[in-house]
């Protein structure tokens, strides 16, 4: 194995952009599909994996909320939570910030109750059995409408304990930040903290409006920011991170190969990047493959790999004891 390799193994990670329904791995989607009756148009797990090939986020979100149609019961959004951590914990994932979509769920008739407590006692389990740390973000989805984003809102509220911030996602163009105002302002009320898919496929516009009418504290993806110089300068001064998610960028066409990615030109802005996965049944990697394919393309030195896993804590909703304690870990691996 190649030192370089094994060091970005070694890391201590925080994910903080991970679509649950996007861990769903063929082989789960098949088991579940035949608890619950739910019929899938693939004949096998392989011939899933070979429909995986996107040309652009809409392309790939119809298949994921196609995929998502086997979860149905508490049971199963807790077997699906339970083997990513069970992954999380082979990658040295020490600290997980999870997005849902509960939109996706309710609009075929399964309780939003069932979904948060499949998930949460998944989480609950991680922290207690594997001592990994997370947070539950709930995500509004974009295409769909402002009063609907509300009542979705409303209807988590009896679980307030068990999400600890909102977001925003799916289909980007034509969907900007600021018709969401509404629902953010009441979501930062109620004490959640607020965080947004922007310029992933939208404009640097998006990102603003994130900033400016959503209040976000972080912004998912936000790679075409680099586009706006005013942007870029914002991001910095304010330490806003950003949730990058290479794998995925590539996968969905936003850079044509990985060496492509703007990773490095984000890095030489002296932005807060972090390497996520986003939904890595469905991109072919989980947090260390994402780096390894980052390592591999931009020849990253292991100061500048140990940077970016301290941005992820950095970027993170962790208790201030806890990810000092981390941060001094990865202080002493980078110091090797
Ligand atoms: N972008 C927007 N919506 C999503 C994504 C993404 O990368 N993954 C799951 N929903
Ligand atoms: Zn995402």
């Amino acid at each position: 194995m190649k030192p370089v390799k094994s060091f970005i193994e070694g890391m201590p990670k925080a994910e903080l952009h991970l679509h649950i329904e996007g861990t769903l791995e063929p082989e789960l989607m098949f088991e579940l599909a035949l608890r619950n009756r739910v019929h899938l148009p693939f004949d096998s797990p392989d011939e899933a994996r070979r429909a995986y090939a996107f040309s652009d986020l809409q392309s790939f979100l119809d298949i994921y909320y196609q995929g998502s149609r086997v979860l149905l019961h508490d049971r199963d959004f807790f077997d699906l939570t339970w083997a990513y951590l069970r992954k999380a914990k082979e990658q040295n994932i020490r600290h997980t910030e999870v997005f849902f979509d509960p939109q996706a769920h309710t609009a075929r008739g399964v309780p939003i109750g069932a979904v948060i407590e499949g998930i949460h006692h998944a989480l609950a389990n991680g922290e207690r059995e594997l001592g990994i740390s997370s947070k539950l973000i709930l995500c509004f989805l974009r295409d769909l409408s402002a009063e609907h984003a509300i009542q979705t809102l409303e209807s988590a509220l009896p679980y307030r304990d068990y999400v600890a911030g909102v977001g925003l996602d799916s289909s980007e163009r034509g969907h900007p930040p600021e018709k969401f105002t509404k629902v953010f302002g009441r979501a930062r009320d109620e004490g959640f903290f607020v965080v947004a898919h922007a310029g992933e496929e939208g404009p640097p516009e998006y990102v603003w409006q994130a900033l400016d009418t959503l209040g976000v504290s972080r912004i998912d993806h936000g790679v075409r920011a680099i586009e706006d110089a005013a942007l870029v300068e914002r991001l910095r001064a304010e330490r806003v991170p950003l949730t990058v998610c290479p794998l995925s960028n590539v996968k969905l066409r936003v850079f044509d190969s990985i060496h492509q990615h703007n990773l490095p030109e984000l890095l030489d802005a002296d932005l807060i990047v972090t390497i996520n996965s986003d939904d890595p049944a469905y991109f072919g990697g989980y947090i260390n493959e994402n780096f390894i394919a980052v390592q591999e393309a931009f020849n990253l030195t292991k100061r500048e790999l140990a940077t970016l896993a301290r941005n992820s804590f950095e970027a993170s909703f962790l208790a201030e004891d806890q990810r000092r304690e981390v941060l001094r870990e990865l202080d002493d691996l980078s110091a090797l």
